[in-house]
């Protein structure tokens, strides 16, 4: 630290705090590339919160000049195509990363003792971010954003007694209209920074119990343990790198395909399209409400699809950590990957034929995975664990 940092660490020590925290603080030695997920969402997070608030300078939240204020940010605004671009490729690049980062923490089971508080605050994010990004959607106005917000908002009113009067206060009205634009566009501009400050206490949780590691194991000794800085900044500063070949690629020369062609045809709410589907990264969630022939029976499938993560600690009580030591829930979990990915393509097709079939079985599946490991946690043959790295 120069004079000038000392004299200002002296009187508001955000140095010393940032050099304990981060460069100085002890990470075991053996992380591989997975554990750059977490950095990387980082990343993903202040991106879309930089790009938002250009965005958000041109935007307007009225139902007729949304659409076209969109428009204008991608034909008229300096540079307003790039920032339009990174906002929407950054939020499907921003799932994947996260996404990534939970099937780490599973396999590697990182969700055990001491981290159960971590990984809350995980789906805690999770959930904040799905919130965040399903009423974002709904901004640009145009037939996905109004048919997807109608559909997916009407699920309130299963909740019984006041779910109607819910679904009314949501939408300020009696139909998805002006209202609701105007709410939506300020909770899309809070929400990110809400998702700061959870990922401010995740953080906080992972400084007090420390990273797990690919070995599973508790860290006894001092030689299994390197400093963050440089060794970690350094892996993490590359994977950032790797991270951004795809991602502008999409940006420069496919900002679309992971959208929806009907967002680019204005809202009319006197035309329903043929198949409403929600962005990619809630497709197997979508595909869990529909497996259900019952609306409220299906929400609650979907809401439980991902709070049942909560009780996850609880629900595998093996005592060894990472799936490398662990062969029935080291297949169980590739299965259940795949699941997933089915579960994703059938949300992605109208609920006909061998689709229905297929996701109801896929959604039996889903759950099986969670219900089982309190028995294959009890029953499991471990391999034998090493006792340092
Ligand atoms: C905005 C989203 C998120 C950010 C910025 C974030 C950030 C981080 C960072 C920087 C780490 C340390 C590096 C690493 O282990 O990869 C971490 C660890 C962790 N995160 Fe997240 N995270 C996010 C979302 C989530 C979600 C949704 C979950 C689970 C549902 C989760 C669960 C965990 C767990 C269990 C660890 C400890 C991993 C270990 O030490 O093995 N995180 N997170």
């Amino acid at each position: 630290m120069n004079k000038a940092m000392k004299w200002f660490d002296d009187r508001l020590p955000i140095f010393s705090f940032l050099d304990k925290q981060l460069a100085n603080k002890p990470a075991p030695k053996n992380l591989n590339y997975m554990w750059s997920f977490g950095s990387l969402a980082g990343v993903c997070l202040m991106l879309q919160i930089i790009t938002g608030v250009f965005l958000a300078m041109h935007y307007k939240a009225d139902v007729n000049l949304a659409f076209d204020s969109i428009q204008h940010i991608s034909r008229d605004v300096t540079w307003g195509w790039l920032i339009r671009n990174m906002h929407m490729v950054g939020a499907s690049f921003f799932f994947i990363v996260v996404y990534v980062h939970i099937f780490r923490g599973l396999y590697y089971g990182s969700y055990k003792a001491p981290r159960e508080v971590l990984w809350w605050m995980g789906i805690l994010i999770l959930f904040l971010m799905m919130a965040t990004a399903f009423i974002g959607y709904v901004l640009p106005w145009g037939q996905m954003s109004y048919w997807g917000a109608t559909v997916i908002t009407n699920l309130l009113s299963v909740v019984p007694v006041v779910g109607k009067s819910i679904v009314v206060w949501l939408w300020g009205g009696y139909n998805v209209g002006d209202p609701t634009l105007n709410r939506f566009f300020a909770l899309h501009y809070l929400l990110p920074f809400i998702i700061c400050a959870v990922v401010f206490l995740h953080l906080w949780a992972l400084w007090t119990s420390k990273s797990n590691n690919p070995k599973g194991i508790d860290l006894k000794k001092q030689t299994d343990w390197i400093p963050f800085h440089p060794y970690y900044t350094i892996k993490d500063i590359f994977s950032l790198g790797v991270f951004l070949i795809p991602f502008t690629f999409m940006v420069f020369y496919l900002p679309d395909y992971l959208g929806h062609t009907d967002n680019y045809i204005p809202a009319d709410p006197m035309k329903t399209p043929p198949h409403i589907v929600p962005e990619w990264y809630f497709l197997p969630f979508y595909a869990i409400l529909r497996a259900i022939p019952h609306k409220l029976l299906g929400v609650i499938a979907m809401v439980s699809s991902i709070a049942i993560m909560f009780v996850l600690p609880w629900l595998d009580s093996s005592k060894v950590r990472s799936a490398n030591y662990r062969p029935i829930f080291r297949q169980m979990f590739w299965l259940f990957l795949i699941n997933v990915f089915v579960l994703g393509w059938v949300g992605a097709n109208p609920p006909e034929g061998q689709f229905v079939v297929i996701g109801r079985v896929c959604t039996v599946l889903y759950f099986l995975f969670f219900l089982s490991l309190p028995l294959v946690s009890k029953y499991e043959k471990t391999k034998p664990l090493p006792t340092s790295l």
